[in-house]
């Protein structure tokens, strides 16, 4: 049977690499992308305007277009809800039980959703945090993140819904830059090395946070996708592991390549964000039930960075 998928928010940071990544195993005709955008400013011959909070819209889209797997990325990331709390609760989690219904009635065969490092909370342990560990969020993102793993394996279990998800950590990527989240420091700091020479950085120089280079990020989304349903152990969401570094480590990472690289620290209202969440990750399960490994550290993830940024702004 051919896959016929459909992308919410595929303009964003994530969803523009993992489209792109869908189109060349499934072909462009079987991978729809959309977002909040209007199609015209939309430079894709598959894509639509599909507002995830429109319930109706969302059915049309799936019966119209006959979608068997939806990759519902669409959401508001954690610095922007700590600002519109109501709104970030709204978006993140009613979009995704319109999708779950949608999975629950078989108008759609699989879900993939992503949730977060920031389901965990200050009470969890920080280091190599475990899948179970305690996880009492204090943020509004991390409770809504939360909330969703709980409902997704609340549909698998009640209705069968075979829903699969990522915990990722904080994604590192050149492609599309991040917007409104904690971690988009990790990014940030190498455009600014590359432009400006310095960076000043939201996050206290030793604030360890779990990490990952997109391409092991879109890799480990469609290994999960693609394994076979009775190795998952899992349907609330997978711990996931890559890397785990402060600003004082990155920046040490850059300077090896721009040694005259200067790093300044200014902490605002994102550090108390990132003291909340886990420093490292234990990803022991992942790696069992679907052999999730990793291949980009700190060394290997700064010199693709340096290198793509370095042609894309024409440095
Ligand atoms: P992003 O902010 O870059 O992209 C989100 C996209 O959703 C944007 O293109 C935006 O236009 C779209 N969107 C917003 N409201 C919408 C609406 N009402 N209807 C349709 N589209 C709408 O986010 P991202 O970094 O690509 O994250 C994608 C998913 O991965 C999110 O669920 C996020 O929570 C999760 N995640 C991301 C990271 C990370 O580091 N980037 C880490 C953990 C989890
Ligand atoms: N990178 C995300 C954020 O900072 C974590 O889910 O919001």
């Amino acid at each position: 049977m051919t896959h016929k998928i459909l992308v919410t928010g595929a303009l964003g940071q994530i969803g523009s690499e993992l489209t792109s990544a869908l189109r060349e195993i499934y072909g462009v005709e079987n991978v729809l992308s959309t977002d909040i955008q209007q199609k015209e400013k939309v430079d894709d011959p598959n894509y639509e305007k599909l507002d995830v909070m429109d319930a109706t819209q969302i059915s049309d889209v799936v019966s119209q277009n006959k979608i068997t797997i939806v990759y519902h990325l669409a959401a508001m990331l954690s610095a922007t809800a700590e600002k519109y709390p109501r709104k970030g609760w709204d978006l993140n989690m009613e979009s995704l039980l319109t999708f779950l219904d949608l999975a629950k009635d078989k108008k759609i065969n699989q879900i993939y959703w992503p949730s977060s490092i920031a389901i965990f909370g200050p009470e969890t342990p920080k280091q190599q945090t475990e899948q179970n560990a305690l996880a009492i969020p204090t943020t509004v993102y991390g409770i809504s993140k939360r909330a969703g793993e709980l409902w997704c394996n609340y549909y698998h279990e009640k209705f069968g819904v075979d829903v699969r998800s990522i915990r990722y950590p904080g994604l590192i990527s050149w492609k599309t830059r991040p917007g409104g989240g904690t971690t988009d420091y990790a990014v940030d700091i190498y455009y600014q090395a590359l432009e400006e020479g310095k960076y000043e950085c939201f996050l206290s120089e030793n604030s360890a946070l779990p990490m990952m280079y997109m391409d092991d990020a879109i890799r480990a989304t469609i290994e999960l996708m693609q394994a076979d349903a009775d190795k998952l152990t899992i349907r609330t969401s997978y711990n996931l592991n890559a890397l785990s570094f402060t600003p004082k480590e990155i920046a040490a990472e850059i300077q090896k390549q721009i040694p005259d690289f200067e790093i300044s620290y200014k902490p605002d209202f994102r550090q108390a964000i990132a003291d909340s969440w886990p420093a490292s990750i234990d990803d022991s399960v992942a790696q069992k039930d679907w052999g999730w490994k990793p291949e980009f550290d700190l060394e290997k993830m700064t010199e693709a960075m340096l290198e793509n940024l370095k042609v894309k702004l024409n440095k």
